[in-house]
C-alpha cells in the first residue's frame, strides 16, 4: 500500500490529484468515502479531478461525459470504464493498493 494523501485534505464532493509513479490518480471524497480513479477521462484524456463532482456522478468538463461514482463507468454506456484503484483508510491516511 502506498500513502498518497490525507482525508482531511479533500473536501466533501471535492477532489485531489496525486501522481503515483507516472500515473495521475484522481481522489474523490464522496460522503467521506474515497474513490481513486485514473485521472484521464476515457474519452480524450481530460482531467477528471477537475470535473463536476456530485454524490453520484463525476462529469468531465471537456465534453460533459458523465461517470457513475460507484461503478466507475459512463452513464450512457457502462462498457466505457474508468480504471479505478482499491483504497484503504488508516486513520486520516489514504492508501492505494499495490495494483498501480
Ligand atoms: S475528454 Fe472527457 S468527455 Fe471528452
Amino acid at each position: 500500500m502506498i500513502k498518497v494523501a490525507k482525508l482531511s485534505e479533500i473536501p466533501q464532493c471535492g477532489s485531489k490529484l496525486v501522481m503515483v509513479g507516472d500515473t495521475p490518480v484522481a481522489l474523490f471524497n464522496i460522503k467521506g468515502k474515497i474513490h481513486a480513479w485514473d485521472n484521464r477521462c476515457p474519452h480524450r484524456g481530460a482531467s477528471l479531478a477537475d470535473g463536476n463532482i456530485t454524490e453520484n456522478v463525476i462529469q468531465c468538463k471537456f465534453h460533459l461525459w458523465k461517470f457513475d461514482v460507484n461503478k466507475a463507468c459512463a452513464l450512457a454506456n457502462p462498457d466505457i470504464k474508468v480504471k479505478s484503484y482499491s483504497v484503504e483508510m488508516r486513520g486520516d491516511g489514504i492508501y492505494l493498493g499495490s495494483s498501480l
